[in-house]
């Protein structure tokens, strides 16, 4: 066992399925050109994402997640993804393996050093070319207020560290005080959820 959150897990999805619906279809929408591809969704949590895309005709899934919980619920949907219970931020897959990485509501919530170790291998298990999708929060002059107020309450509730990594995420910038620009280059940004969420498509730089 690596990580066991029996009531997070159970409370996740009846509480944000709904709520997520649009982001998840929109980061289906995105990844629509790349169905044959292999894509992992690093920190999948009850892979909630990762059964859309399934049930929409993606065939080469992997999920990776370090809670027992969350990866129980991801394993009752009975489809073909292939599911570990790894730590994110030193997974066991070789160097350049997947075309996509996914990391959904997954940076915010975690302190510096690992947003930044869970980048980094992201980077080195991406292929050459390959992409690195982020759905994660954004305040800036483009949120709405009411955005602002529902994010932070959310993230209150969830409180602790995860709250207390939450505002340092917001206040230094967030993804964009993370990414290296000579490892990745943003190629596509959307914003949704009243200016709050935004789903960054990053290519990644082969350093060699
Ligand atoms: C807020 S949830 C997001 C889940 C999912 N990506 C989504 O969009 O709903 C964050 C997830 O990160 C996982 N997590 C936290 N630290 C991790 C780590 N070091 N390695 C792998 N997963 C981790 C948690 O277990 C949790 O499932």
């Amino acid at each position: 066992m690596k990580s066991n959150n029996n009531l997070m897990a159970k409370i996740y999805d009846p509480i944000f399925y709904l709520p997520l619906k649009s982001i998840r279809i929109a980061v289906m929408n995105e990844l629509l050109k790349y169905k044959e591809k292999v894509i992992l969704d690093l920190c999948c949590g009850t892979g909630n994402q990762l059964n859309l895309l399934s049930k929409h005709g993606f065939r080469n899934l992997y999920c990776l997640d370090i809670s027992d919980s969350m990866l129980e619920i991801a394993k009752r949907s009975n489809s073909s993804i292939k599911i570990y219970n790894e730590d994110a931020t030193k997974t066991s897959f070789k160097n350049k393996l997947f075309d996509v990485v996914i990391i959904s509501f997954a940076i915010h919530e975690k302190n510096r050093n690992t947003q930044q170790a869970l980048i980094d291998e992201a980077y080195r298990i991406i292929k050459k070319d390959g992409f690195m999708l982020v759905v994660d929060y954004v305040f800036d002059d483009k949120t709405t207020k009411f955005g602002r107020i529902v994010i932070s309450m959310i993230e209150g509730i969830a409180g602790g560290e995860h709250y207390i990594n939450f505002k340092s995420y917001i206040q230094n910038d967030g993804l964009l005080s993370l990414i290296e620009k000579d490892k990745f280059k943003l190629v596509k940004y959307n914003r949704m959820s009243f200016g709050a969420v935004t789903i960054s498509i990053y290519q990644k730089i082969p350093l060699f």
